[in-house]
């Protein structure tokens, strides 16, 4: 039997086709292009994905059986709000998770509606990416698009839609709307009615591994597959890489470092977070998680070596630096879309200080990979503080495929680093998914200790954790020196 496990991603779809021992017998990505409107805006036209999806199933089979396939699943993008009138047709580009123009609804539902019913209500507070503030936003500014919706969707299940032509989200992305009870697992009527949502424009809800339907018919001759391959809810895509690296049971940690940097702590029971900086979320295997998330992560390693020293050798920027970490006088933040966790500005943006007339080009990619460490430190500090001790953690995304990235984050957290077999995070947890799904493990905790097996760990070293415990003591300063900056700087 095979399953195809999906990540539809912010800047491409990867697509995994695997086999039921778990091996990945074929691999397809598909780039598409992102929209900024203005700054710190980011859309998608939700055709892309779809048009990305149908010609990669097709590569995907090459040279393998269709009639072997069982079943689709996806990992996608969180929080994007795609919106379909009466017809089920796109009623405009889809507003995505790291978009920041919702400044002014996330501050009206934190400051009016407040921290303290939204928490209650859903287990969260409102951070600008999320979609329930997105609604509001369009409403106001977009009166006419937000009196035509008919269904209201989140990425993947815009494919998973066109696949089955059920309106279905699991919880674990279901989390990232704000309009769900995360802990109660169904829609919060006072959230709804906040945000004017009526709940028959809303998904039907599952489990991630539960089957929500077929494929169709018509969706079957286009890609080339049996008309009996289920469909499984699948999950967010922080969701569906921890059940992929085996982030699973409680107290497990993942560190994604893709488009966004996200820090993924299992736990068996709700909890959130008192001071609100991280997400408390559904999990993909029935249970909770506490999440950090990162804005930019990967994305500004891509920025800084493509855009502005014009090149796309990753590795050869970073070769010689395992000699310099700890040692680095300059600091970056990676704010280049606004930041999540745990600050929630919207204003806040990239900085590099501490540049002379003896700093390298080297130093300075350095600098962004620390930066990017010492934000995740952020985030697991914010962990420890509530109780949640990171002892151990996994690390995928694009960011994990760096050796020099690896010792940075062993180092600046000390704590050890598993490097699963499988880098492939959300695609191949979205397969795992499919496997529960259809029968083949009886959950997906089963599924995980049979699968995910670690490769490699990065220890952290003494000396490196002191280095670091020192550059991490001076990043404190940095944003509390730069708040009003930020503000002042975007009126
Ligand atoms: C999570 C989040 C991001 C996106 C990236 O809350 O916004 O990690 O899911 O795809």
């Amino acid at each position: 039997m095979l399953y195809i496990g999906a990540d539809l991603g912010t800047s491409s779809l990867k697509l995994l086709l695997v086999n039921d021992k778990g091996e990945i017998l074929n691999s397809v990505t598909r780039d598409y292009p992102l929209i900024f409107p203005r700054p710190g805006w980011c859309e998608q036209d939700a055709n892309e994905w779809w048009n990305a999806f149908v010609p990669a199933v097709k590569s995907l089979l090459d040279g393998h059986d269709p009639d072997e396939v069982k079943a689709i699943g996806l990992g996608g993008q969180m929080h994007g709000l795609v919106i379909l009138d009466d017809k089920d047709e796109l009623i405009r580009p889809v507003i995505l998770w790291n978009d920041g123009r919702t400044d002014e609804e996330t501050a009206y539902l934190n400051n009016v509606i407040g921290k303290d019913r939204l928490a209650e209500y859903t287990g969260n507070i409102a951070f600008a990416g999320f979609t329930a503030p997105k609604l509001l936003w369009m409403k106001k500014h977009e009166p006419e698009n937000f009196s035509r919706i008919s269904k209201i969707m989140l990425p993947k299940d815009y494919i998973n839609y066109l696949l089955t032509g059920v309106h279905s989200c699991d919880y674990s992305d279901a989390s990232g709307l704000l309009l769900l009870d995360v802990k109660n697992r169904c829609w919060s009527r006072e959230m709804l009615e906040i945000c004017s949502v009526r709940e028959d424009q809303l998904p039907k809800l599952f489990e991630s591994y539960e089957v929500t339907g077929t494929i169709k018919k018509e969706v079957a001759e286009l890609l080339g597959l049996p008309c009996d391959v289920k469909v499984i809810a699948g999950a967010g895509d922080n969701a569906a890489a921890a059940v992929g690296t085996g982030t699973v049971g409680d107290g497990a940690c993942n560190i994604s470092l893709g488009t966004s940097g996200t820090i993924f702590t299992s736990s068996s029971k709700f909890a959130i977070d008192p001071m609100n900086s991280l997400h408390a979320f559904a999990h993909a295997d029935g249970t909770y998680h506490l999440m950090g998330v990162l804005l930019s992560a990967a994305s500004c390693n891509k920025w800084f070596c493509e855009e502005i020293l014009g090149t796309d050798d990753f590795n050869h920027e970073q070769e010689g630096m395992e000699e310099t970490l700890g040692k680095n006088n300059i600091f970056f933040l990676p704010y280049l879309m606004g930041e999540r966790s745990p600050i929630n500005d919207t204003y806040a943006r990239g900085l590099f200080i501490g540049m002379s007339m003896d700093t390298s080009r080297r130093d300075m990619v350095q600098a962004v990979l620390e930066g990017v460490g010492l934000c995740v430190r952020d985030c697991v500090e914010v962990s420890r503080k509530i109780g949640v001790d990171i002892k151990r953690s996994k690390l995928c995304g694009g960011g994990a495929k760096s050796p020099v990235w690896r010792k940075i984050i062993a180092n600046v957290l000390d704590i050890p680093i598993d490097i699963p077999v499988t880098e492939q995070g959300p695609g191949y947890g979205a397969a795992m998914l499919c496997m529960v799904g259809t029968g083949l493990y009886k959950d997906v905790k089963d599924c995980a200790d049979a699968l995910i097996h670690v490769k490699e760990t990065v220890y952290p070293d003494p000396e490196l954790v002191v280095a670091y415990d020192r550059m991490y003591e001076k990043h404190k300063l940095l944003y509390p020196a730069l708040k009003d900056f930020y503000e002042v700087m975007n009126r």
